[in-house]
């Protein structure tokens, strides 16, 4: 019953419903939050309900239990915990992630790919970022303290500062996966801005969404989106950027939509000039 009527309201015809009432609730809490964004009020319900002893699919410490409002979930096994999110670190070897590589992790949450990112790299050559720092901190409670102590991982909230200290250290890969279906189209720019200004000539961003053929809602806090609209918020960022467009899984048809997709962002090679 539990499960059904979260199928409903999260996935099934109920979603409407759900979105009409998520986005009345953002209203509502712009009134205290002025100039805050979707993604904030996003991150911080989830937060909240965690808090309150909720689960979610892939945040937080507890194993995930729909309808978990009237449940009590338990804690994820560490050997549970680690058979997720094989499938996107291995997006980030696919595409030339190396031990001795820097590597953001933006919008880590609660390090479902970041617990391999950080197994895989050298010391201190990670970063986890997000708008939320209960998320990382729940991720961390799963992982070994000696993983914690020996590759020294970085984590920080994103803000201005943030970015600018990470951007000097060069990182070779931005991985964001499963973040770009939550941002709102209003907020898209802000999103590849915010990756765009960590990187440098060297460096690539990978990054999954959910890609259809015209940019739609399909969930409260879910957007698909066609290509045209992704790549021309990362062209506003600079004109010097080039993407491309993959789908996640390698057997699936390239023309096949709605599917889940990697843009992959790079910076265009500076022509060397005798002028
Ligand atoms: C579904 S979780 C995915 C977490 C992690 N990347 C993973 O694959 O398990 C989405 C994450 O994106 C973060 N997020 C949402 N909006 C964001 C934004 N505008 N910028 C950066 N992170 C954001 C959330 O706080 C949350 O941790």
């Amino acid at each position: 019953m539990k499960r059904t009527l979260f199928e409903f309201f999260n996935k099934g015809s109920g979603w409407k419903l759900t979105a009409a009432a998520v986005d009345f609730k953002f209203l509502l809490w712009r009134i205290r939050h002025p100039g805050a964004h979707f993604s904030d009020f996003y991150a911080g319900s989830i937060a909240v309900g965690l808090k309150q002893g909720r689960s979610h699919k892939t945040l937080g410490n507890k194993k995930f239990l729909s309808g978990s409002l009237v449940s009590h979930p338990v804690k994820l096994e560490h050997s549970e915990n680690q058979t997720r999110g094989t499938n996107y670190f291995a997006v980030t070897t696919r595409y030339g992630l190396q031990p001795e590589h820097i590597c953001v992790d933006y919008g880590c949450g609660s390090l479902r790919v970041g617990q391999h990112l950080i197994d895989y790299l050298q010391p201190e050559k990670y970063f986890g970022l997000d708008i939320v720092s209960d998320f990382y901190e729940a991720g961390k409670s799963l992982l070994p303290q000696q993983a914690l102590e020996t590759k020294k991982p970085k984590f920080q909230t994103i803000n201005s500062i943030t970015l600018k200290t990470v951007s000097i250290k060069n990182p070779h890969f931005i991985v964001s996966f499963a973040v770009l279906k939550h941002i709102p189209p209003n907020e898209l720019d802000l999103y590849f801005r915010n990756i765009v200004s960590m990187m440098s000539a060297h460096s690539q961003a990978v990054i999954t969404f959910n890609q259809a053929k015209r940019t739609v809602r399909t969930g409260a806090k879910i957007w698909d989106y066609c290509q045209d609209e992704i790549i021309a918020s990362v062209h506003n960022q600079g004109s010097d950027l080039y993407c491309i467009i993959n789908p996640l899984d390698t057997e699936q048809i390239e023309e096949s939509l709605p599917r889940i997709s990697i843009l992959l962002i790079r910076k265009k090679k500076k022509s060397l000039s005798n002028n």
